[in-house]
Order: structure tokens, then C-alpha cells, then sequence
């Protein structure tokens, strides 16, 4: 099933190709179940990494009258402790960034809740699971890659049997989301993300990373073991997994597959 050595295939490209090719990607996935009567669950990054793809399939549903009536989405993760509409809630950032543009209804996009109460933390994940697993699993899963390697919000020290579960965000992840937030003291200090089993069970897995502030981090993806370390290497083995990754993000590993 899995070796722990096998590469992580890549393919450099610009992020408008790498948009373009995998809006495409879940276009055909669409259309190709729809005209077998079936659905698609996708699953969903927040970020700055997914914009492209999302301007993409918004374009897709507007010019060429993609149908998304026969999707189902699950988000990775939600920052905890916000309250329900919070403009940096992720909820908030898919109704901006895809939901509204492409029409589809709050009961076929789910996403963590932002505000549960701690005594409910481990029933509302329970769920989210159940869902996800009633859903029929994950088609294809979107992924970014955070400066630390954590994939969803699972940081370093996240166990390759992670399900999905609240967890404490890493000191780098709350700096990078500072910005959003008016400072560090002001991002959540927890969020509710898909553990690694989770994202390693979907059928496919895209993962993007672009830029030079992501060089580091992706050439140590590449080439280290898989390690609870550097969760992102536990991508390696998954059967259909591939990153599309710019010349910057990609430096010397460019060459190599
Ligand atoms: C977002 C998520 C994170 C981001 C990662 C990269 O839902 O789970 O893992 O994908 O932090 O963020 P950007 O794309 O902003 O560089």
C-alpha cells in the first residue's frame, strides 16, 4: 500500500497554471460523476495558496456554467474561539473567496465550527468525521504547506493517526497570521483541523506551494523521511498525490522528480 520512501511527484509551473490545471482537474471530476449520477466531496484549503484556484472555478461555473449542485465540501480547519460570521473565520473567508460565486448552499459546505464550547470539542470532531465518512470520503483533497510543513493546521508533533481533533497553532502559524488579525496576541490560540489520517485518506491530494518563502520548507518536504516533524512528509506513499510548485518554492529540487 504504502512505502514510507516513495517521492512526492511535482510539477513546476507558474500559480495561474497550476490554478488553471487543477480547476480543470476538478471540473472533469465534476462533470464526469454528474454524467454517472453521482457526487463529489471535495476537500478544501483556506490560505492565500487555494485564491487561484477558487478565481478559477468561480470562472468556470460563471463562462462555462460549471454546476457545482452535485458537490459536497469539507474545509481542513477552523480557528477556534471566534464568533459565528467573524470576518477571519475560514467560514467567512469561503463564502468570500468561492461558496457565494459559485452558488453552493450552507448544507453541502461543511467547515468546523469556530465556536464550540470546550466540553463539546471532542463530540463536534467525532462528527466532522462522521460526516465526512457518510459523505462517501474525500475525492480530492487541496492542500497548502505551512513555512513549519504542517498540512491543515497539523503541526509539527502531529501523529500520522491524527483525526480530526483540536489542536494548539505553532508560534510561526499564528506570526504568518498576524497580519489578519491585528496581531499575534489577537489569532486563536487553537483551531479544529482534519488530522493526517484524515487528509491521507482522500483519494487524491493536491498540494500547492508557491514562492521563495516556501523554498525551505519544500526541499525538506522532498527529501526528509516521513516524520511527525514535518507532517507534509507524510504525504509521501499517499497513491495519487502531486505538488505544483513554482521555480521559487521549488529551487534546487526543480530538476529532480
Ligand atoms: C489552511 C491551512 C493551512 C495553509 C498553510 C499555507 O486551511 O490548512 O495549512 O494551507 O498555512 O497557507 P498560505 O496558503 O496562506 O501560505
Amino acid at each position: 500500500m504504502t512505502t514510507a520512501l516513495t517521492p512526492i511527484p511535482h510539477v513546476q509551473c507558474s500559480p495561474e497554471e497550476a490554478a488553471s490545471t487543477v480547476a480543470r482537474e476538478i471540473s472533469d471530476l465534476i462533470r464526469a460523476r454528474r454524467a454517472a449520477g453521482r457526487g463529489v466531496v471535495l476537500g478544501l484549503a483556506t490560505g492565500r495558496t487555494p485564491l487561484g484556484i477558487y478565481a478559477e472555478l468561480a470562472r468556470l461555473h460563471r463562462e462555462e456554467r460549471l454546476d457545482f449542485s452535485n458537490v459536497t465540501a469539507f474545509n481542513l480547519d477552523e480557528y477556534l474561539g471566534l464568533r459565528p460570521g467573524h470576518p477571519r473565520s475560514y467560514r467567512r473567508y469561503m463564502r468570500e473567496h468561492l461558496f457565494d460565486a459559485i452558488g453552493l448552499l450552507a448544507e453541502q459546505a461543511h467547515i468546523p465550527s469556530s465556536d464550540v464550547a470546550p466540553g463539546q470539542w471532542e463530540a463536534h470532531c467525532r462528527e466532522y468525521e462522521r460526516l465526512i465518512a457518510d459523505a462517501g470520503g474525500i475525492d480530492l483533497q487541496l492542500l497548502g504547506l505551512g513555512r513549519n510543513g504542517h498540512i491543515g493546521f497539523n503541526e509539527p508533533g502531529s501523529e500520522r493517526d491524527t483525526r480530526t481533533r483540536v489542536v494548539e497553532l505553532a508560534r510561526t502559524t499564528r506570526e504568518d497570521a498576524a497580519g489578519d488579525f491585528g496581531g499575534v496576541d489577537n489569532v486563536p490560540e487553537r483551531a479544529i483541523s482534519m488530522g493526517i489520517a484524515t487528509i491521507l485518506s482522500a483519494r487524491r491530494i493536491r498540494l500547492l506551494a508557491f514562492g521563495v518563502g516556501k523554498r525551505e520548507i519544500v526541499e525538506r518536504t522532498l527529501t526528509s523521511p516521513p516524520s511527525p516533524q514535518l507532517p507534509a512528509t507524510f504525504l509521501r506513499g499517499h497513491s495519487d498525490v502531486r505538488l505544483y510548485a513554482d521555480a521559487a518554492a521549488l529551487g534546487a529540487a526543480g530538476g529532480a522528480r
